[in-house]
């Protein structure tokens, strides 16, 4: 006999933008200012791809690229809060809840820390969940690496979703 359909599912979202000279970052939403920006066809924020990717992987409706595919023209600098809100709805659709995320950046420099609770609050408003629903961690790459030397920047998330009654 089929097991009954599971009231929760999780999600994992990973990403990874090279990193050259530049003004700032784009995390969560937030421009953080700094002496390098990350490379990319949208926006680059590499968090709001990680959040996006986790939410879709809960519900297996696929990933970011197969949504804004980066070879269209259109999602040239496309917005990363439009992309996620777009992940968000077709969740919603597929008759999940987001429950919560759980976020790690890995970057060098600079420090997160002090920008993570408007990081947070910027994740949870695109979402329409409370802030307590979104973890945000940050780790260097110890100097080695991509990301130690500073070439890369990556972040990971986990998501749990509900079934709506
Ligand atoms: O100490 P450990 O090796 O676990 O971590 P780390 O990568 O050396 O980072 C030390 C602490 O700095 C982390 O726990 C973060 O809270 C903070 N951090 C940060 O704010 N921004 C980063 N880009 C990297 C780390
Ligand atoms: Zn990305």
């Amino acid at each position: 006999m089929p097991s009954p359909p599971h009231p929760f599912r999780i999600g994992l979202g990973h990403d990874t933008h090279r990193l050259g000279p530049g003004d700032g970052l784009l995390l969560g939403g937030v421009r953080i200012p700094h002496d390098r920006s990350a490379i990319g066809h949208s926006d680059a924020d590499v968090l709001l791809h990680a959040i996006t990717d986790a939410i879709l992987g809960a519900a297996a409706l696929g990933d970011i690229g197969e949504m804004f595919p980066d070879t269209l023209e259109a999602n040239r600098g496309r917005n990363s809060g439009e992309m996620l809100q777009a992940a968000a709805a077709r969740l919603a659709a597929a008759g999940w809840a987001l429950g919560n995320l759980d976020c790690v950046i890995f970057a060098q420099r600079p420090k997160i820390l002090p920008h993570r609770e408007r990081i947070r609050a910027s994740i949870a408003g695109l979402l329409g969940i409370d802030v307590e629903a979104v973890g945000l961690k940050a780790k260097t790459g110890e100097g080695v690496g991509p990301i130690g030397e500073e070439n890369a920047i990556s972040a990971e998330c986990v998501a749990l979703v509900v079934r709506r009654a």
